[in-house]
């Protein structure tokens, strides 16, 4: 038995998988393993958007590739960052002031995205612009997904991707013209909404209709892969999956603490973003829950606020504090592999289980 559905031929791809990751390399690995990479373009410039292009046309050829952007229209036009610092709460500086004293947090000696950007809405439409103009075969879109800018990537002839939390933002999204929906539920690393992969998907593929639906949140095996066809869904999308991956090469603190992760180690939190965002357990988001912590700020001002500390922290791996999104999926990836690697594994563990579930029904 192959692992393929009717989107494989539709998007050019071997199997049915699709990959977001912020790391070009696994990106590209992903791509000639046969899955379809997103890149997630959320954290980077529109100059480095176009470099980033350049790079996967290039390594992967006539194999398609997306690029995907956060969009939230909750953010406002505010571009000066320096001056948005400086009129945040004093309390929330002041948290973050004891933070970098009791860890001991060093300055960081390279800027960062958002160490030095604030998220606005200027910033989306270079982002658009430097994508809509770029090589990438797709578009997805999360957290936001303006109707008109949809329109505009499917002018430029991308294929549309929307992630979808709920099945009223499916509804929008096919109203919108979206080629492909991707239901991401709670389980799911980053970004996530309260319903339940298990429970969402199906909502989400009786509203699509005839637009395919990928799986999305939780994951890990390929057993949750056949269970995707069983819930309707026409494949699946992984971010989790490839944090553990040798082409990440996270460094040793956090890929440490992944590698010995399960499902319980992770923790939905507002204090990355503001908004409700699934991370690998640390120091950094127990500091957060404390009572008497502050309350994180909304969507961008929350890191315009931690940026700096972000920013050392990961340079310097600090351990205690170090965390990145992270799904329950992170349950099934304890070992450090290829993108290559994960890939064969979780197409073998597909073939076994629709294998099996073919076995249990005949008998
Ligand atoms: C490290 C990480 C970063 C992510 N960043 C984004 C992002 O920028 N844009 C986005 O649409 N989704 C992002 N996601 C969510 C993924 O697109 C995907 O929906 C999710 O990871 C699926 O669930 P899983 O983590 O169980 O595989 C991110 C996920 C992870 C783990």
């Amino acid at each position: 038995m192959s692992l393929t559905s009717p989107i494989c031929e539709k998007m050019g791809i071997r199997y049915p998988i699709f990959g977001l990751a912020h790391d070009i390399d696994v990106m590209v690995a992903l791509g000639k393993a046969g899955g379809y990479p997103v890149f997630g373009a959320a954290r980077s410039m529109p100059d480095e958007i176009a470099e980033v292009a350049r790079i996967m046309k290039s390594e992967l050829g006539d194999r398609p590739f997306g690029i995907d952007l956060m969009l939230p229209s909750t953010v406002g036009d505010d571009t000066d960052r320096d001056g948005t610092k400086s009129n945040l709460p004093e309390e929330h500086k002041q948290f973050v002031k004891e933070l970098t004293e009791k860890y001991n947090v060093p300055k960081a000696t390279k800027p960062t995205f958002f160490s030095s950007q604030i998220r606005s809405q200027q910033l989306f439409e270079e982002q658009l612009a430097a994508t809509l103009e770029s090589e990438a075969h797709s578009f997805a879109s999360a957290v936001g997904m303006p109707a008109e800018m949809i329109k505009r990537a499917k002018d430029y002839g991308k294929i549309t991707f929307s992630l979808v939390g709920a099945p009223r933002h499916a509804e929008k999204a096919k109203a919108a013209g979206v080629d492909v929906i991707v239901a991401q539920g709670y389980d799911a690393g980053g970004h996530t909404g309260p319903i339940g992969t298990f429970s969402l998907v199906p909502q989400v593929v009786d509203v699509a209709g005839d637009i395919p639906v990928l799986a999305a949140g939780g994951v890990g095996h390929g057993r949750h892969i056949a269970a995707s066809f069983g819930l309707g869904a026409q494949g699946v999308w992984l971010g989790t999956a490839w944090l553990a991956s040798k082409e990440h090469a996270l460094c040793d603190a956090l890929l440490n603490k992944l590698l010995k992760a399960d499902s319980l180690d992770t923790t939905i939190s507002l204090s990355h973003s503001g908004k409700s965002c699934r991370l690998i357990k640390s120091a950094w988001t127990d500091e957060w829950d404390q009572p008497d912590a502050p309350k994180p700020l909304k969507m961008p001002y929350q890191q315009v606020l931690t940026a700096d500390i972000i920013a050392g922290i990961n340079e310097h791996e600090i351990e205690p504090l170090i965390y990145e999104a992270t799904g329950q999926s992170i349950a099934w990836f304890n070992e450090l592999m290829t993108v290559e690697e994960i890939m064969q594994r979780l197409v073998s563990e597909s073939d076994a289980a629709l294998s099996n579930m073919r076995n249990l029904l005949a008998s």
